[in-house]
């Protein structure tokens, strides 16, 4: 039976998916062999010799003290994309919002007195629309930075709404590469981007490279009246800059998830509290793939989407597996085959990869060993975790 320790209220969409005569799982479970994780803080405390792994149901990991668990073999998995349609849908409302009188409209009609006779207010509502006219996002331009799960997803749904679409990406992997529609323009620099486009989305991580990446000599690139959407995090934007381009017409609208004390001055911002996120089904998908990512790991050994351990597959067959991990030193993987060759246990298939300090085997083998074989394994210096799958 394998035990699964619930830290958070985790969706039950998720949670089904462990299958009941293989898997023990709650809040209070002992010894657990690998928790689930929401927002709850975790420490050293939390851990015990038996764990090996931790998922966190979304994606930032900084609740959890990632290097620390790494040293001790703890694989953390996070659920990147999962929650990439939640977002896209709410980018395509901050297109809309800022293309259209809609905000503007809504406040003017709610400022109508419900008293007025319907007669004079339909009259009144046809003359005042004029103040509310915008535009339609057929045929405009949309520059998308970063095409990983959300930008993807905006680049889909913008070319179906009749956009034409640009893309920058220079970090790019190939799996998002591969997901990519064949209509968007690919840029080769960001200037060349900003400067043809009508809407900008940024679908980027905040990081060193990234950081205040809108600048103001960026911002000078900007089509006079384009509108900036941010829905990444506001780190990536020099507000000052943001500010002045927003005041002096070189931007018309900044639509963003990361509201401010001084971006709250400006008329031209529409600000949202960070709802990007915030749908049931984020949540669910997020919940139903860290168990299938557990599952995964627990029952065959793989890792995807690890943030401290290598991706790792090997296919299953009707053999032992032995899952091990240690630190990456030369000549281990010699001193673990060379004690099953002492005991004649048959290999069949194995792979090894290593990450940073750590690496992490998996090695297909013919009879089951014992206890004892796991624990001469276990003996070797520098291994730091040994279980048999
Ligand atoms: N508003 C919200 O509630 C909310 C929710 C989820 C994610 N986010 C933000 O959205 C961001 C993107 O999420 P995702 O799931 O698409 O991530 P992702 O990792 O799938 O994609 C990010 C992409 O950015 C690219 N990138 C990195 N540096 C770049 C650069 N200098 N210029 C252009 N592209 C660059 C990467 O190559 C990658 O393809 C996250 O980092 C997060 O900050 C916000």
């Amino acid at each position: 039976m394998l035990k699964i320790q619930t830290l958070n209220q985790i969706s039950d969409k998720g949670l089904v998916r462990f299958p009941k005569q293989d898997y023990q799982v709650g809040q209070d479970i002992k010894n657990a062999d690998a928790i689930l994780v929401r927002s709850q803080k975790l420490s050293m405390e939390n851990i015990n010799s038996n764990l090996k792994a931790v998922a966190r149901a979304g994606a930032g990991v900084n609740n959890i003290p990632v290097d620390s668990y790494t040293k001790e073999g703890i694989v953390v998995f996070n659920t990147p994309g999962a929650n990439a349609n939640a977002v896209k849908e709410l980018v395509l409302c901050g297109l809309l919002l800022s293309s259209r009188g809609i905000l503007q409209g809504i406040n003017w009609v709610n400022s109508l007195s419900p008293e007025m006779d319907g007669a004079e207010m339909s009259k009144l509502i046809e003359s005042q629309k004029k103040n509310f006219k915008g535009m339609e996002l057929k045929g405009k331009t949309l520059g998308i930075i970063g095409l990983g799960a959300i930008g993807a997803m905006v680049a889909d749904a913008a070319i179906q709404m009749g956009m034409k679409v640009l893309g920058y990406d220079p970090a790019i992997s190939v799996n998002a590469a591969w997901r990519l529609a064949n209509q968007i323009e690919k840029q080769e620099n960001l200037t060349s981007l900003i400067s043809r486009s009508d809407f900008v989305t940024l679908h980027l991580p905040v990081l060193e490279s990234t950081r205040n990446l809108i600048d103001r000599k960026v911002i000078n690139y900007f089509k006079s009246g384009a509108v900036l959407l941010n829905f990444s995090r506001d780190a990536i934007v020099d507000e000052g800059a943001l500010l002045e381009a927003l005041n002096n017409g070189r931007l018309s609208n900044y639509v963003t998830d990361f509201p401010s004390q001084e971006l709250l001055k400006s008329k031209k911002a529409i600000l949202l509290p960070h709802i990007g996120a915030s749908t049931d089904e984020a949540e669910e998908n997020c919940a139903i793939m860290a168990v299938d990512q557990l599952r995964n790991f627990l029952e065959n050994g793989t890792i995807e989407n690890s943030v401290n351990f290598p991706s790792l597959a090997l296919e299953k067959t009707d053999s032992f597996r032995i899952a091990i991990i240690n630190q990456n030193v030369p000549r281990m993987l010699g001193q673990i085959l060379s004690i099953l060759a002492d005991k004649d246990i048959n290999v069949l298939d194995m792979l090894n990869k290593s990450r940073n300090d750590v690496a992490y085997n998996l090695i297909d083998i013919e009879t089951k060993p014992s206890e004892d074989t796991l624990d001469e394994i276990r003996a070797i210096e520098d291994v730091i975790k040994v279980w048999l799958i």
